[in-house]
């Protein structure tokens, strides 16, 4: 086999005159009147346009060189030269070509189903994208992508290992662990009955490394969530997982905002400067969401006592309606020059679209400097001067408001204020905009069942000075649990950990597990806190999240090497698919037919 020497990006005009091997796949294939036979080589660095001139080199090259197609793989030999007929300054090899002399066919090639190409594939279909992965992954963008992410793992591991963490593996076999998904389950051959659970990430291993006195912890984790797909979540997906024992929460941050920022430094050239931090009240109250993008204004703000002054039912109605928040609220935001750029049928359109979040639909109005005109106007007269304050109103603006209960009327007008700025193109796409979101509720209250759930996981531990509350008023208490969130997206999340078994099993109270629950599914962590758990906290960051930023995509998939779809099938292996009897047998298990 030729042995090849350079790759199909290295060759600039320094090399003319140079004998090399270069190998590759047929980008493409071009037959000039019998005369010359010109192909576009590509491997994994780049493209190099190879010529055969049929007048120098042998017949049988020749005949070679006239049968080859695309995605055939071959070698060859030749010298390089200038490029005839004048550069291509699309490409980086684009001011030479090599001269073959000599062809190797390394392996031809069925007619593709799909070519590698970034264009093409922007058109194409995405299962027939997955299904010929192999081809899909041999496109220049993708193979980018595995490059950035490979360049971000071994940055990673650097990063952490200079600062002394250990890279530790946990297992893959375990029983259930509480990130709140649904876990994928593994049956047991030789404990007939029984089953595993896949991690849905390694949150209880990497505390008992802490209790087992590693000090700093660091994974790439495989986590497995039985959830359903979106477009920034698989079921099968990898994570940055640390811990560190005796820290506190600016420790952890600073370690965590400090690899964000080198990361970024790293990959992108891009300084994010000291990332903010954000309460969490302030995150739902400003932005109606605790993952506020903060590349645009659009500030929320809370107007339910004005609107309590005025005799519209929409507003007076919400106000007395009531919730595990409180009583109901009314909040509004101004667009500046809206009156202009929102067409009646936009805002007509965003009544009806609100509905999908729970709300009845989205009173609206214009400031023409002095109140208000048009829509809900003149419910608002009474009120116009001080909403006019509040909100900082100027001629021009149109001002969007949302009445419900607490939970309905936030989370509608956060999602509201991202659909408009996204409609008005508001967003700065060039922005990275970091910011910490801290002090979130230990617990929320889920109406139907009335038991306290963990907002994060079970072993978030108070915030110091809050342990009280978990006797007194649980609701009230704050976590010391944070989110890294990234124009909008939460990239990481994780907290300081209860260490003490006492305030665990206190927790493992209020979510509502009884001692024999708590005992089966977490009795070893139980255990092990009374083994001299050091005080410890740590965080996970989403690795293909992460990936997705850097390499500027929406789809997940795209930046995993072989992802699932949305029903969470692998289209190329043709997983899941059924077992054999005999399998079922040894696994002691039987399908039962949905009726
Ligand atoms: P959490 O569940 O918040 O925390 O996950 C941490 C980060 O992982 C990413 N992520 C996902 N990415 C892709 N697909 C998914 N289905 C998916 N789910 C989560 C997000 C998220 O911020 N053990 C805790 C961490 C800790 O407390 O230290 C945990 O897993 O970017």
């Amino acid at each position: 086999m030729l042995k090849r020497t350079h790759s199909c990006q290295a060759l600039r005009p320094g090399n003319i005159g140079e004998t090399v091997v270069l190998a590759g796949w047929v980008n493409t294939y071009r037959d000039h009147s019998k005369a010359l036979v010109f192909i576009d080589l590509r491997d994994r660095e780049g493209l190099t346009q190879i010529v055969f001139d049929t007048a120098d080199v042998p017949t049988e090259v020749v005949e070679a060189a006239q049968g080859l197609r695309r995605e055939d793989v071959i070698a060859v030999r030749g010298t390089v030269r200038e490029r005839g007929g004048g550069a291509n300054p699309k490409l980086a090899t684009g001011e030479i070509e090599v001269l073959a002399s000599e062809l190797e066919i390394l392996n031809k090639a069925e007619t593709p189903p799909i070519l590698p190409d970034d264009h093409e594939a922007e058109k194409m279909n995405e299962e027939i994208r997955l299904k010929n992965r192999y081809l899909d992954l041999r496109r220049p963008k993708m193979q980018r992508i595995l490059e950035t992410r490979s360049r971000v793992a071994q940055f990673t591991r650097a990063f952490f290992h200079d600062r002394n963490f250990l890279e530790i593996e946990t297992p893959l076999l375990i029983k259930s662990t509480p990130e709140g998904a649904r876990d994928f389950v593994v049956p047991s051959r030789l404990e007939a009955g029984d089953w595993y659970a896949l991690p849905q990430s390694p949150q209880l291993f990497k505390q008992i490394l802490m209790i087992a006195g590693c000090e700093r912890y660091i994974q790439l984790p495989k986590c497995l969530r039985d959830e359903d797909p979106r477009a920034d979540r698989q079921a099968e997906f990898t994570q940055i997982d640390l811990e560190m024992s005796f820290v506190d929460r600016d420790d952890v941050l600073e370690t965590m905002g400090g690899f964000a920022a080198a990361l970024w430094q790293e990959m992108l050239g891009v300084d994010v400067g000291e990332i903010p931090r954000m309460t969490w009240r302030e995150a739902m109250e400003t932005y109606g969401i605790d993952r506020p993008d903060l590349r645009f204004g659009l500030e929320i703000s809370d107007i339910s006592d004005l609107a309590a002054k005025t005799e519209f039912g929409v507003f007076t109605s919400a106000l007395e309606k009531k919730s595990p928040m409180g009583s109901g609220v009314v909040k509004a935001f101004r667009v500046p020059g809206g009156a202009e750029r929102l067409t009646r049928k936009m805002t007509d359109g965003y009544s009806e679209w609100i509905k999908l979040f729970g709300a009845g639909g989205v009173p609206t109005t214009k400031c023409n400097g002095e109140g208000f005109e048009s829509g809900v106007a003149r419910f608002v007269e009474p009120i116009a001067d001080e909403l006019m304050e509040r909100l900082g109103c100027e001629k021009g603006d149109t001002v969007f408001f949302t009445a419900d209960t607490w939970e309905v009327a936030t989370k509608a007008i956060g999602e509201l204020r991202i659909k408009v700025a996204r409609d008005l193109e508001l967003i700065d796409e060039d922005a990275w905009k970091f910011v910490w979101v801290v002090d979130f509720p230990m617990f929320e209250l889920d109406v139907e069942s009335n038991r306290w759930v963990a907002l994060h996981h079970p072993f978030t531990a108070p915030n110091p000075g809050q342990e009280g509350l978990l006797e007194t008023d649980p609701g009230n208490c704050i976590s010391a649990g944070y989110d890294l969130v990234c124009n909008g997206s939460e990239i990481g999340g994780g907290s300081i950990r209860i260490h003490r078994p006492e305030v665990q099993q206190k927790v493992f109270d209020l979510i509502g597990l009884t001692p024999e629950e708590a005992e089966m599914k977490f009795g070893f962590l139980l255990r092990a806190l009374k083994h001299g758990a050091p005080p410890h906290g740590g965080i996970a960051f989403g690795l293909d999240r992460l990936i997705m930023h850097l390499v500027g995509t929406d789809n997940i998939r795209d930046v995993i090497a072989f992802p699932k779809t949305q029903s969470g099938g692998d289209l190329m292996i043709d997983a899941p698919g059924p077992i054999d009897d005999e399998q079922m047998k040894e696994l002691h298990v039987r399908t039962v037919p949905t009726s």
